[in-house]
């Protein structure tokens, strides 16, 4: 299985419409066998992404809702047929609790979107394990959007969730918050980490292809 370079655009001011493009234009020129990149953007920019690119888009949250009568939530279908193959789920900015993660990964199976699922402890990974997503995340909230990367300030965050998670199946678990560098992600994958998420060290760096490139080097 291929590791994972998950790009966050957030909401990001850079990030909405030509500034995803744009950010998907570096990422598919950089796109290699070894390392998938994938772009998480939001809901509006899933179809420009998806139509215009390669790389693979994901939803940055969907509620375990279905077709009918609903409004103001975001139906899994609806991203899947703007061209999303995947979501992530409870992010540290979009949290839900436990049943809605287990009903959400629940619903994105039966249509075969893809999920990631975060969240800030080992305890809590174990939990969701049992739920078998795809992927689990983990991403320490008081370090997002810092200098300082989890793999260097919490290694053992990183070690304690790949060690519960694989008590329970063999859930690859990703981490992120702070992640800058080669040097960031190359400590994430000795750690037992599949991959990484990252959003400011991309969305800000002043050279998103260099700053790519860098993350790209560590895996
Ligand atoms: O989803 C990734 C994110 O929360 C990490 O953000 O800015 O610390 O890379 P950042």
């Amino acid at each position: 299985m291929k590791s994972v370079l998950l790009i966050n655009l957030k909401a990001y001011e850079e990030c909405i419409g030509v500034g995803a493009l744009k950010i998907a234009e570096i990422a598919e020129s950089l796109a290699n066998d070894k390392v998938e990149i994938i772009l998480a953007t939001q809901p509006t920019d899933i179809r420009t992404l998806s139509e215009n690119n390669s790389i693979p888009v994901f939803a940055q949250h969907v509620d375990p809702v279905t077709y009918g009568s609903r409004t103001g939530h975001i139906l899994p279908e609806a991203v899947k047929n703007a061209g999303a193959v995947g979501t992530l789920i409870n992010h540290s900015e979009r949290q839900i609790n436990i049943e809605t993660i287990e009903k959400t990964i629940a619903r994105c199976k039966e249509i075969g979107l893809r999920t990631v699922v975060c969240t800030a402890t080992p305890e809590m990974a174990k939990e969701i394990a049992v739920f078998k997503p795809d992927y689990i995340a983990i991403e320490p909230p008081e370090l997002i959007g810092g200098d300082i990367s989890v793999s260097k300030a919490k290694p053992e965050i990183i070690r304690n969730s790949v060690k519960n998670v694989a008590d329970v199946n063999d859930t690859p678990v990703l981490c992120g918050a702070g992640v800058k560098n080669c040097e960031d992600v190359e400590k994430a994958i000795d750690l037992g980490a599949s991959g990484i998420l990252v959003a400011s060290g991309v969305v800000k760096s002043s050279n998103v292809k260099e700053a790519i490139l860098d993350l790209l080097a560590g895996f």
